[in-house]
């Protein structure tokens, strides 16, 4: 047995998972709010590990401030809260939940679509407020799914997954940026003028912020869907807010914001925009495996193996 490490985890994380890294190493478990940047660096100073989340900005400084550092393990898919190539050139490892939040993901994706083209927060909002005066023919119409085409912008493991579950809707796929066999791939500008509904699905680069702005949403057909489940600066919110409240495209559906948990003032009071509190992953099984396999990363290096998922 490898000698005792210290371990910071930034947030609560399930008591089961903890428990698998307290039976074998020394844990500073912080259970309340992200700990502000100096506290970070504080707590760090003595760790050879980190379990921390994505609105822990786990940065060069951060990196720096723990001499003894081995291993980030970001208990979410995304990781652009890490600075990686800062910790590569440290020496230290980072990993992240691939793979176990991908059906949660997909199936929050799908909900989101379903309640953007068929109204169903615009109506749950209605009726709260009193405005519902019984069943009409043409009231509140939608759009149907059926025969329509899903355009997926980063097509990786979630965007696959979203992908799988088109056909159950009657819906083609196409897709730009990364690959699959099972759909066609074409360019970004195609993507956006041909698709009923676009689902982002990319990690969150410099090339990817603001990849949807005003010039992507003005070649959006008038009838789509946007829907963001993947990281909030990928869109430019304030232009969004802008072609929503304009009408170049027909709503969105959001679970992902630019400053989050800050939301663009100009989208709060239009109706033709869902919006989420970051909830893609957020089911008891997922959230559960997330924490499982960080800590499985943690454990597997403090014991000199190999992490299961690096990024
Ligand atoms: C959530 O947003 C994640 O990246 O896991």
């Amino acid at each position: 047995m490898t000698a005792t490490s210290r371990v910071l985890v930034t947030r609560r994380l399930p008591s089961k998972v903890v428990a698998r890294l307290e039976a074998r190493h020394e844990v500073d478990r912080h259970d309340g709010e992200s700990l502000p940047a100096e506290e970070l660096r504080a707590h760090v100073r003595d760790k050879q590990a980190i379990v921390c989340v994505l609105t822990d900005r786990i940065d060069g400084a951060v990196i720096d401030a723990a001499p003894e550092l081995k291993i980030v393990a970001n208990v979410a898919v995304g990781y652009d809260n890490v600075d990686v190539a800062h910790a590569k050139r440290r020496g230290v490892i980072v990993t992240n939940t691939p793979d176990v939040l991908t059906n949660a993901v997909a199936e929050y994706t799908w909900g989101l679509i379903l309640a953007i083209a068929r109204r169903v927060t615009e109506g749950d909002r209605l009726i709260r407020r009193g405005g519902w005066k019984g069943f009409a023919f043409d009231f509140m119409l939608g759009t149907e799914l059926h025969g329509k085409q899903l355009g997926i912008l980063g097509m990786g493991r979630i965007g696959r997954a979203v992908a799988a579950r088109a056909p159950a809707f009657g819906m083609s796929v196409v897709y730009h940026r990364g690959s699959t066999p099972e759909a066609r791939p074409v360019s970004f500008d195609e993507l956006l003028v041909t698709s009923d509904v676009i689902s982002i699905h990319t990690l969150l680069t410099p090339e990817t912020r603001h990849l949807i702005d005003q010039r992507a949403l003005a070649r959006m057909k008038r009838s789509a869907y946007l829907i963001n489940t993947s990281r909030g600066p990928v869109v430019d919110e304030e232009a969004l807010a802008w072609g929503l409240r304009e009408r170049l495209i027909a709503g969105a559906a959001l679970d992902v914001f630019e400053r989050e948990p800050e939301v663009h003032a100009n989208l709060l009071d239009l109706d033709n925009v869902v919006l989420a509190p970051h909830l893609g992953s957020a089911t008891r099984e997922t959230r559960t495996a997330m924490a499982d396999l960080a800590v499985s990363n943690v454990l597997a290096v403090l014991d000199g193996g190999q992490p299961l998922t690096p990024v």
